[in-house]
């Protein structure tokens, strides 16, 4: 096992360098077996990423594709809640940690299997909580490392991630991965959330991976203004309008996406047809998969 730098007293013979360039050639290796990795990301929090991920895992789940999710929300994580695996115990095995899979077979990692109950926030070790600030973000990177690197993934067809709020998240996110297949942009029709997700576009536009396109969720709740209008602007595809329905909450909740729970409501369908469209663009090399850095 590596060290964690807070075991490393000076370097004390420990090689640092030489741990760093092991770990990327683990991550390397373990993410040879998974044909795409898909950002799901919004610079807005509540307009749906966690719940379009859960949705679009289960879809392509449905059609036989192995597909795994790493809840990369690590302050606010609900993976586990919405694909059912939610106090499953994590089982070390030689190969890492094994991923808790959902009633179709999902894989999910999130920091939600690690925290020790229902109501403990993740807080950072460090001398005082003060100070915890100033290396969060460099610990959230080390522990988002961990989980692509230390979870046994195995063979998969797509990787999700669901990003938490915050455009400059899928930043950190890139500059982990060896290859970023694609990212996903999702809001819904208020001007507030337009005004964000502009700027969430330009940073996924920037983070040398195909935006495979522009969601719109919760298309008439509110008058807003349109995703396709906003995707247009922006240069990017749309992939479609998923319909405000309270039976989505109700079925992520219990830890049953909507498409398995309820695959003919309209909210499906428009699901069903995104995944279908992705799905295509990542099968087809529509969207290949690129190098985020260089190795
Ligand atoms: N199309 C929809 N119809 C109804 N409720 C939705 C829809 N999409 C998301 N929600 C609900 O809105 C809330 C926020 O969604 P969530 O996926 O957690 O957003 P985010 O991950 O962007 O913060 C959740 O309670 C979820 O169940
Ligand atoms: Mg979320």
């Amino acid at each position: 096992m590596p060290k964690r730098y807070r075991d490393i007293a000076g370097d004390g013979g420990s090689n640092i360098a030489g741990q760093v360039s092991e770990q990327h050639a683990r991550m390397r290796a373990r993410l040879a077996e998974v044909r795409a990795v898909v950002a799901v990301v919004s610079g807005k929090g509540g307009v749906g990423k966690s719940s379009l991920t859960a949705n679009l895992a289960a879809c392509w789940a449905l059609e036989g594709r192995r597909v795994g999710v790493l809840d990369a929300d690590l302050n606010g994580p609900t993976m586990a809640t919405m694909l059912g695996v939610r106090g499953r115990r994590l089982v070390l095995g030689a190969e890492g940690v094994a991923p808790p899979e959902g009633a179709l077979g999902v894989r999910v990692m999130s920091m939600d299997l690690l925290l020790p109950s229902d109501d403990a926030p993740l807080v950072w070790e460090a001398p005082t909580q003060a100070e915890s600030h100033t290396w969060r973000g460099a610990m959230e990177a080390n522990a988002l490392r961990e989980f692509l690197t230390d979870t046994a993934w195995g063979a998969l067809d797509v990787l999700l991630l669901d990003l938490p709020p915050g455009t400059d998240r899928l930043i950190t996110v890139a500059s982990l991965l060896p290859v970023l297949s694609g990212t996903i942009v999702v809001t819904i029709p208020s001007d507030v959330a337009h005004l964000v997700v502009r700027k969430s576009i330009t940073i996924a536009a920037q983070a040398n991976a195909p935006v495979l396109g522009l969601v719109e969720n919760m298309t008439g709740l509110f008058p807003g203004p349109s995703g396709a209008d906003l995707a247009r602007d922006a240069g990017i595809p749309f992939l479609g309008s998923v319909p405000f329905d309270p039976a989505l909450t109700a079925s992520t909740d219990l830890g049953e996406p909507l498409v398995a729970a309820a695959p003919g409501c309209e909210a499906s369908r428009a699901l069903f047809a995104i995944a279908a469209t992705v799905g295509a663009a990542l099968t087809s090399g529509g969207a290949p998969a690129r190098r985020a850095r260089p190795a």
